[in-house]
């Protein structure tokens, strides 16, 4: 199997400590494969017809991954799985938003970790505003691009915290910090400079970016 990209590379870290995983719209499994080779076991899954019968190509040769059909969590929630951790990753904010959603009343799964596309923002203030705690989190620059990714638990314990309002600094000790920081002004100040004079959340941008100029100075 070809190296995991570095976002990819970074979850199968993480996932290390958790034996059985779900990883939520596995794609061709590439992730789900590497962590069965160390002998974790996998529920991947894949939301279309097509997509789950490539993965079950994909991973015909690993016993320890079972393919199942369904959107998000569905087919984890609608079983009686016990999974230790679920994987969100490759997909937009809202959709990410919308499959941890899923288990906002049995609270299943007790820790997740997602990577979004785009949109890391986005995703942030919804993990935030839903009081997820951050047990991890991390950047990565590939081809190009930094993507974000955050560990995170329902239950607020030493190895995890709050996140922090304005100022991302689970992020901090990340090499690619200011980037992150430059990058965010500017989506910001697009943001400031095409909105609708009646948008809600300008005070909110406003403030964000005051807060984030301070942190360059
Ligand atoms: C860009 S791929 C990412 C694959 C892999 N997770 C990764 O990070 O490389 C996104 C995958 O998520 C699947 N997907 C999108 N929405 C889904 C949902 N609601 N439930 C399950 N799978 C979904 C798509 O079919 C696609 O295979």
């Amino acid at each position: 199997m070809a190296p995991l990209e570095k976002r990819l590379a970074k979850l199968w870290d993480w996932c290390q400590p958790y034996p059985v995983v779900a990883d939520i719209g596995a794609g061709q499994g590439r992730l789900a494969r590497a962590l069965a080779n160390e002998g974790h076991r996998v529920f991947a899954t894949e939301k279309t017809v097509k997509g789950w019968h490539e993965l079950r190509q994909y991973t015909r040769n690993f016993d320890g991954i079972v393919p199942l059909l369904g959107d998000g969590l569905e087919p984890i929630l609608d079983s009686d799985v016990v999974v230790d951790v679920a994987v969100v990753a490759g997909m937009g904010p809202k959709v990410i938003e919308r499959i941890l959603q899923q288990d906002a009343s049995s609270h299943r799964v007790r820790a997740f970790m997602v990577q979004p596309m785009q949109g890391l923002f986005v995703l942030r203030r919804y993990l935030k505003t839903a009081a997820w705690f951050v047990r991890r989190a991390d950047l990565v620059h590939e081809r190009g691009r930094l993507y974000g990714m955050w560990w995170v638990v329902r239950n607020c314990d030493e190895n995890s915290s709050p996140f922090s309002e304005w100022i991302p600094t689970e992020f901090l000790g990340s090499p690619w910090w200011p980037e992150l920081i430059r990058q965010r002004i500017h989506d910001l100040d697009q943001k400031l400079r095409y909105q609708d004079a009646r948008n809600e959340l300008a005070d909110e941008w406003q403030q964000e970016r005051h807060s984030l100029l301070g942190m360059l100075r």
